[in-house]
Order: structure tokens, then sequence, then C-alpha cells
């Protein structure tokens, strides 16, 4: 089953195919959009033989490939890693009409898209996405980018993409601890604008228990699971697909795709990055709930159920014993989506509904990182 999702927004449009074994069409699609110049491919490190199977593919569809890898981790957003991926193709002698093929989780996307966004002022980009947490999210939408010391995703440029391609054969390449942590971006989605895809994602967990969503069970064997599975992820990517064609520069509704991101992304960057992107966002999810229902906003059997659903699929929401919350309010204050000096928080008002509010006192916060209780 193939679901093609069409980004249209107010500069461009490009198409988001998503599917099992879709990588197979990548060079008709690349033929298609007429990107005949060098196909510039950076891969995960641990994604080299997949990098080398599209190279052949290519090759013999008469296009010149180059390949080279970047290590796999967040610490590969980085200033230097950039730099080289600049070396690489410029003394390699890249041209306008080439392109950047990015083949790995967000940060090989988010890296390698920041890369095509400023190299020669921008060449194109094409995702081929190959975690959970990037067909869902990171390589929809355009946002490219790398990490500055003082906190994560504070340099980069909006780099919309020709072409996504999440084939979810992918999936089965996953350690299992990647694939739940990119769950929590599909239950984010749920939560902010899907209800029937949480409602879905619930059934999944009660019919088949949290283990069917591990990489184990993304095999050919299992063609119904696979395909149940599938059509939910669809369901979430067009949940990005929608927001992003609505608001490309994140002036208002794009926003909400950060819910849990707030808490989130300051506990990434204290704990060095121990914890995946996925593991902070349902720390994130759960705090934000909880500031949610401190305000009146949402009634506490929402934080039951939404902990409830992110557990199933593997999830902790537990802040860690060792995290500094004085350091978690402190890094708040640096994150982008402070506006005129203000928080501008993303919490629920019911399954599929959520609000953004600059008006959260100083205090409840506080209070919801002292403790894990609603
Ligand atoms: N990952 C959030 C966004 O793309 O806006």
């Amino acid at each position: 089953m193939t679901t093609t999702l069409t980004v249209t927004t107010s500069t461009t449009s490009y198409p988001v195919i998503v599917g099992a074994g879709v990588l197979s069409t990548l060079a008709g699609h690349l033929a298609a959009l007429e990107l005949r110049g060098t196909l510039w491919l950076i891969a995960d490190e641990h994604l080299i033989a997949v990098a080398e199977h599209i190279a052949g593919m290519l090759s013999t569809a008469g296009f010149r490939v180059r390949i080279t890898t970047i290590p796999s981790g967040e610490q590969s957003k980085s200033f230097n890693e950039l730099h080289r991926l600049y070396d690489w193709m410029i003394e390699n002698g890249i041209e306008r009409r080439d392109a950047v093929l990015a083949l790995g989780g967000g940060v090989v996307g988010d890296l390698a898209g920041f890369a095509a966004a400023t190299i020669l002022r921008g060449v194109a980009l094409v995702q081929l996405p190959s975690t959970l947490l990037a067909m869902v999210d990171a390589a929809v939408g355009g946002k490219t980018g790398i990490n500055h010391p003082l906190g994560k995703n504070l340099i980069g440029a909006f780099h919309q993409p020709r072409l996504v391609l999440a084939d979810t054969h992918l999936l089965a390449t996953l350690p299992p601890r990647e694939l739940r942590a990119g769950w929590a971006e599909v239950i984010k989605h749920g939560i902010i604008r899907d209800a029937e895809l949480f409602f879905a994602l619930e059934e999944l967990a009660s019919s088949q228990g949290w283990h069917a969503t591990n990489a184990a069970y993304w095999d050919a064997q299992n063609i119904e699971l696979t395909t149940k599975l599938t059509a939910i992820i669809a369901r979430a990517v067009a949940v990005k697909v929608e927001v992003v064609s609505r608001d490309e520069f994140e002036r208002g509704e794009r926003i909400t795709l950060n819910y849990g991101h707030t808490i989130g992304h300051a506990i990434e960057q204290l704990l060095g990055y121990r914890l995946l992107h996925g593991e902070c966002v349902a720390i994130g999810m759960d705090a934000a709930a909880r500031i949610a229902v401190a305000l009146g906003l949402c009634p506490p059997a929402l934080v039951e159920r939404q902990r409830k659903l992110l557990a199933a699929y593997g999830l902790s929401t537990a802040l860690p014993t060792d995290l500094d919350r004085d350091a978690v309010l402190a890094l708040i204050g640096r994150d982008k989506k402070v506006q005129a000096g203000k928080v501008r928080w993303i919490l629920p008002t019911a399954i599929g509904q959520v609000v953004v509010r600059s008006d959260v006192p100083f205090d409840v916060v506080e209070a919801v990182l002292a403790s894990d209780q609603v």
C-alpha cells in the first residue's frame, strides 16, 4: 500500500510518498523532477549498504552519484560536520543543478538539508527518511539546521525538499529503541489534531500489544500488521503535511507540532543527548499535559490516557531523576518558541486539540517539574 500526499505551500509543492518498498521508485521520480545533475547522497553511517544499493540503482538509471556518510547521533548536527560536507561537495565540484539526497533519521535530514540550503545559495534536496521520527515529522516541511552549544536547532533555514520518499521497509533496519522513540511523534500528531489517529493507536496497542510495534515485526511475513502500521504512519504524516501546507514558516499553527518539545528539548540538551529526541518529547508531552491540567484546560484523565498510550508504545514519561530542574527552567527561556520574552506553550484541551498559551505562570511550570504526579 502506497500513500501519496502533497505539501502545497505559498512557495512550493512536492510529493510525500509513504509505503513499503517506495525507494525502488526513486530514479523515476528524480527523472520526472528533472534532477539530472550529480546526486550527493549523504547517509547515516549505519545505512551504508542501503546507500550503496540506492547508488547502484541510480547509476543503472543513468545518474551520477557520490556517497558520503555521517556518524549517527545528535553530535553530528555540528559546525564541524557541516564544514566537512561543504569541503566534500566543493572539492568534488558541486554545481547549482545538482541535488542532495538525505538518507537517515532527523539528524541526517537536518544536517544534509542545511548543507543543501546553503551551498551555492541552495541546491535541490530530496529526503529519504529511514526512522519513524523522520518519516512522520523531520523530513517533511523544510526545517533544516544544526545545533549550537547553547541550544538545539538554533542555526538553520527553511529549505523545502523537492520530494520525500518514506519507505517503511527501512524501519526494519532500526534498533527497537529508535523505533519506540518515533512513536512519540506519531502519538503527538494524534493529540494535537487527529483524535481518530490517537484512537487507532490505542486500538492497535490493545489488539497487538506494544511489542507489535517493535522492529522484529516489520517483516514481509506479517503483511496484515505491516499494512496496518503503514496506514497509521501515513495518517501521522498527513497531519504534518496539512500543518506545514498551511503555515510553512511557523507564523501560526505550525508551532503546535512542537507539543512536548519545550521541556523535551531542554531535557535532551541537559542530559547531553543521552536520551533520544522522541524519548524526551514523550516526557515533555506528559509535562505539558500536566501544565494544562493545572490551568484547568483539560481533565487529569487526558494525562492518564496519554501516559497509557505512550507506555503502550514503550515510552516512559517519568522525569529523569538526575535532571537539574532549575537548569530546565533556565533553558526554556532560550527556546525558539519564546516571543517577546514569553514562552509559548502548546497545551492540550482534548484529544486532537491544543491551544497556544503565553501566560503560563512560572510557578506552575516549576511545580510540574518538581513532581511526576497529575
Ligand atoms: N518538527 C516540527 C516542525 O517541523 O515544525
